[in-house]
């Protein structure tokens, strides 16, 4: 067989990858092609391995053994500045940015355009940063430092690093999980105008529904080794799931079927306001029910649950807990009445890297904290009963967060909050960037706790099949103000978008 019989159309392929980390075998000889023309969907459960396979083929980390091939020649593995050379663009799962430095010097990180005498030409970059900003339809300055992005920004502007400069092959691990359905749409047609144009794209996402909308071939891992590749087309969802998983996915029920105490609101919100963000926002949440907090990336949820807390300062309304008014909140002060907020953002604000699941769930937990070497006994069993109620990874406790798969970075985020064991959880995108088996599985719990310890749970969600599944009841915010609230049968994916989007009149409106 010659190459140009096994690689009629060029690309990239992936032959027979192993990876160990320590004793740990996570990739078993994997297998992997993506045609240039081609978008391909590399797909698997949390930990299943995708990133470090990403990693590897872009010289970030060696493998044990296997090979890369570009257009049929070999690549070579040793630094990631080959791979680049070579045509491989990447956006990795969670982007390094250097947050001190602005948009145009982190799209070029290094590799500024140099001018005479070797000055960096900024006027010549700021236009290179402009277009390529352009074609992916963001209007961000270039001179914005990268840490006053919102974390959708942030995504574009690693999106943009990659597509700055010539490449052959792009590849993308979980790019949408933090976008709009409009940002993530745009970055769709960038991404079919890359492969119209000749490119190949590996593509990998947990949201099931767009890869059937871009992708046109799926290979799945499980554990570490190839399960399944097909058309995209020809595979269903449930099909998809069941391969990632090994196991089918239960029909989930929806809300958490408790039925909230109305006795008394666990957190009560009047008419609190922020200049710029969020205006008049009222609500009662109950113990033993779960709300949704629906809305557009930039409706200003994330910001109202972070004044709730004392993250920010309103300039007007309350917020009462257990009856009491608190003018001045922090995070400390609203652990102590009961009040937690799960961050969007969970490797810059939910967990500390270097440390373990352990440390980082201590570093929440009251009675942990206090008792100098009793501690880290205490620690790791406060840490390892809240990692067992989530089925997490068993070692989860013992091993730096840094070397956890997403999924699992996200249950000890959820691990160091509920072991606090708070009245009310206020969570920011709970299930981002997290499988479908284990989105289930962390519902489930959430509405278990609602259901029996009376938890109140206020979410805020942009992934609409989450916010039905989810929600006993859903308010949607537009534009910073509450737009509507919808529970029972009135909560459809149709309405609350439409909600979202102010698009109710034509969703009313006589045909
Ligand atoms: N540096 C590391 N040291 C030790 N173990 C690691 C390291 N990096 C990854 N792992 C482990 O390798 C396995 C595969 O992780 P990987 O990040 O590739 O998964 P993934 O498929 O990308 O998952 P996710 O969907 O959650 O992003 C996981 O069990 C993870 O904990
Ligand atoms: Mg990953």
């Amino acid at each position: 067989m010659t190459t140009e019989d096994r690689q009629p159309r060029g690309g990239l392929r992936v032959e027979g990858i192993e990876k160990s980390f320590g004793a740990v075998k996570v990739l078993h000889g994997v297998d992997a092609e993506v045609a240039r023309g081609e978008i391909h969907a590399l797909l698997g459960a949390n930990g299943a391995g995708k990133s470090t396979l990403v990693k590897i083929v872009t010289g970030v980390i060696a493998p044990d053994a296997g090979a890369v091939e570009i257009d049929g020649a070999r690549l070579d593995l040793s630094s990631s500045a080959k791979a680049r050379e070579a045509g491989i663009a990447v956006v990795f799962q969670d982007p390094p940015l250097f947050p001190d430095l602005d948009v145009g010097e982190n799209i070029f990180a290094g590799r500024y355009p140099k001018a005479r005498l070797g000055l960096l030409d900024r006027k010549q970059s700021r236009e290179r940063v402009r277009s390529v900003l352009a074609r992916l339809g963001i209007d961000i300055d270039p001179r914005m430092l990268v840490k006053d992005l919102s974390v959708a920004e942030r995504e574009f502007v690693a999106i943009a690093r990659a597509l700055e400069g010539e490449s052959r092959v792009l590849i993308l691990d979980e790019p949408t999980a933090s976008l709009t359905p409009d940002e993530a749409r745009r970055l769709f047609d960038v991404v079919r105008n890359y492969r119209d144009h000749g490119g190949a794209v590996m593509f990998i996402s947990h949201r099931l529904d767009e890869v059937q909308a871009l992708a046109d071939r799926v290979t799945v891992l499980r554990d570490g080794r190839n399960v399944f590749t097909g058309l995209a087309r020809e595979a269903s969802r449930e099909q998809i799931a069941e391969a990632m998983l090994g196991r089918k996915l239960g029909l989930e029920a929806r809300g958490s079927g408790g039925g909230a105490d109305r006795r008394e609101p666990a957190l009560s919100v009047r008419g609190l306001s922020l200049f710029r963000h969020f205006d008049e926002v009222s609500f009662d949440l109950y113990p033993g029910e779960i709300v949704v907090l629906a809305g557009l990336v930039g409706s200003g949820r994330t910001e109202v649950v972070e004044t709730v807390l004392g993250l920010r300062t309103q300039d007007s309304g309350s917020v009462i807990v257990a009856g009491r008014e608190l003018r001045r909140r922090g995070p400390r002060r609203m652990a102590r009445l009961g009040v937690v907020l799960a961050p969007e953002d969970r490797d810059a604000q939910g967990l500390v890297a270097g440390f373990s699941g352990a440390e980082n769930i201590g570093m929440a937990a009251p009675g942990a904290s206090r008792w100098g070497f009793l501690l880290r006994r205490v620690e790791r069993d406060i840490a390892q009963r809240q990692l067992n109620a989530l089925a997490a990874r068993p070692d989860a406790a013992d091993v730096d967060v840094a070397s956890l798969s997403g999924g699992t970075r996200q249950k000890v985020v959820l691990a160091k909050w509920l072991a606090t064991h708070p009245k009310a959880l206020l969570l920011d995108e709970p299930t981002h960037g997290v499988d479908v088996g284990t989105k289930a599985e962390i519902h489930a719990i959430l509405k278990r706790l609602a259901r029996e310890q009376r938890l109140a749970v206020l979410a805020v969600s942009s992934d609409i099949e989450e916010v039905v599944q989810l929600a006993d009841r859903v308010l949607v915010m537009r534009r910073g103000r509450l737009a509507a609230e919808l529970a029972g049968s009135e909560m459809t994916e149709r309405a609350i978008l439409a909600a979202a989007s102010g698009a109710e009149d034509e969703l009313t409106a006589p045909a």
